[in-house]
């Protein structure tokens, strides 16, 4: 999704190319940047890749840069970000809406501004241009600029000065402080190992960067300090590699978090789950374990919420990663009496705003597009709060699954990298994992896949069976003899069988064995194997794991 860097101080533009460059892992289609020249803003920008569109740019005291991921405007150079004014001496970059930009950019155009894009956020810009003529003042200008704008934001102004001005509503914006000079940015990876501190403005807050430091109006929370060696690659092709292999640790680092803080819900009532993505199916598997044990849950995608809620729930249980999902925060946003339980990986993100209890995941920062460690890590935090296993093998467990399945992964790559089409199926909690591992195969290695619980395959899905078609089961021991009828019905008809157990079994053309644990933690052991075939698959065929198409790490419009 959209990303937005600047920066103010020595090697202004510099830094916000190589901010660009990490932003990419959010997805992006277009990118930009701005440069303070003293006597006007330079800028470039375009459709591609931020080396193909910025290839030149000038010293500066101050820049500020844009990655787009289109939603108002076509995919053209023109709606690339950043916007200039009219007289050149300001640039915008913006995330999220501007619900009024038809009005506004209406009113512009008959006071004489020339508009050179089709996107909402020109007329940010335009407005900033008007504000300072009217009041001589960049903070008057800005608050003009908040009070005739609606809908949800977070926006930099570059003045040709070097000043940057700020304001954010409804999508994230952190600004920061270094030696070498101060920052906004959208997310905090780009921050990693230049900023000492980093602030996130609180829904409403607006501030001015100078070379004096910055200066906030409104609310704000400390973020804290990300370890750099975090988001380093290391010897790793990929970060979703890297992350794959790092969940040992993340699921062990989430153990001791929520050890050590003595982490416990209490929750008696209707309960609702909501989320999107691969926390939704976080989701589904903290409802299961809920209902397990007499709970009246119920898990929801966020972005159907709405429509699907009935009756007023006493609790919301919110899961996202990023903490910045527009689906989930717009649910949480207009909430009223139900309390809120948050689970995420990103302290100092926008969910904590709209929750009262928080927990997180302590999987570091993710970088590849594709949630990994994010996932097992949730399912931890949810099998710590809502399931009596007894977890402390499970980080062993994890790394005894990684190493035992990448061989047999790496090798069945090749086999699925020339197949089309493909099926997920397992029967209760196992459908859970099905679901995850259709996603992460669709997602990463662009193989169409699709998940159902097993007994549902044969009333319709089977119809696609022919020779060589593959078909993925996760069967818990004790569903193993649940399934065999399903696999046979597969198999008789041409079906590849792969599976993942924690138990002994014959059915399987190529086997991913794990360690035999309570079914209740089977999902954190059955879907690494998953991921390692989407990924492996993905290199197969020579798409990059990290940026699959289209997609965007973290989704801020709904
Ligand atoms: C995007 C990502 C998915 C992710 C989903 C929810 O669609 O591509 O990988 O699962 O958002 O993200 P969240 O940050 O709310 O967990």
């Amino acid at each position: 999704m959209c990303g937005i860097i600047g920066k103010i101080g020595l090697g202004a533009p510099r830094f916000v190319i190589s901010g660009l460059k990490t932003l990419e892992y959010r997805g992006y289609d277009s990118s930009g940047i701005a440069v303070a020249l003293g006597d006007a803003v330079f800028v470039q920008k375009g459709v591609g890749t931020i080396d193909r569109v910025v290839y030149s740019v000038p010293n500066g005291v101050a820049a500020i840069g844009h990655t787009r991921w289109a939603t108002h405007g076509g995919v053209t150079d023109f709606n690339a970000h950043p916007h200039l004014d009219c007289s050149g001496q300001y640039a915008v970059v913006h995330n999220g809406i501007i619900e009024n930009h038809g009005e506004l950019r209406g009113e512009l155009v008959r006071r004489g501004h020339v508009f050179s894009s089709e996107t909402d956020s020109e007329v940010i810009v335009h407005l900033f241009e008007e504000g300072v003529q009217k009041y001589g003042d960049g903070v008057e200008a800005l608050r003009y600029v908040l009070s005739r704008i609606r809908g949800q934001y977070a926006f930099a102004i570059l003045s040709r000065d070097g000043r940057v001005y700020v304001a954010r509503k409804g999508a994230p914006l952190l600004v920061a402080k270094g030696k070498d000079g101060v920052y906004v940015s959208s997310d905090p990876v780009p921050l990693v190992g230049v900023a000492d501190e980093v602030y996130r403005l609180a829904d409403g807050s607006y501030a001015v960067l100078s070379p004096d430091g910055v200066q906030i109006f409104g609310e704000y929370v400390p973020v804290p300090r990300v370890d750099a060696r975090r988001v380093e690659l290391g010897s790793h092709r990929h970060y979703m590699e890297k992350e794959i292999f790092e969940q040992p640790r993340a699921v062990k680092d989430t153990l001791d978090y929520l050890r050590r803080e003595n982490v416990r819900w209490e929750l008696d009532g209707r309960i609702h789950l909501v989320a999107a993505g691969t926390s939704y199916h976080a989701a589904l598997y903290g409802e299961y374990l809920l209902r397990k044990r007499g709970y009246d849950a119920q898990a929801f995608i966020a972005s159907e919420y709405e429509y699907w809620k009935g009756k007023e729930p006493d609790y919301v249980i919110a899961i996202s990663q990023s903490g910045e999902t527009e689906d989930v925060l717009s649910i949480l946003r207009n909430l009223d009496g139900p309390e809120v339980y948050a689970i995420t990986n990103t302290p100092g993100s926008t969910i904590e705003e709209y929750s009262d209890h928080v927990v997180y995941t302590r999987a570091g920062p993710e970088v590849g597009v594709a949630a990994t460690k994010t996932y097992t890590t949730q399912l931890t935090v949810l099998a710590h709060l809502f399931s009596d296993a007894n977890l402390s093998e499970l980080p062993g467990f994890v790394g005894d699954v990684l190493e035992s399945s990448a061989p047999i992964a790496r090798t069945y790559a090749k086999v699925l990298s020339r197949k089309n089409s493909a099926y997920f199926l397992g029967r209760g909690l196992d459908v859970v994992t099905a679901k995850e591992g259709a996603l992460k195969l669709k997602e990463i290695a662009y193989i169409h896949a699709e998940a159902y619980p097993a007994g549902e395959s044969k009333h319709g899905p089977i119809a696609l069976i022919e020779s060589g078609f593959p078909v993925f089961f996760t069967a818990s021991k004790n569903m193993l003899s649940e399934i065999e009828g399903n696999v046979q019905e597969m198999r008789a008809r041409g079906a590849e069988i792969v599976m993942v157990t924690d138990g002994e079994t014959e059915l399987a053309d190529v086997l991913f064995s794990v360690p035999n644990v309570d079914t209740e933690l089977f999902p954190i052991l059955s879907v690494p194997p998953w991921q390692l075939i989407a990924y492996y698959t993905a290199v197969e065929r020579g798409v990059n794991p990290d940026r699959p198409r289209n997609l965007a790490k973290s989704v801020t419009v709904k």
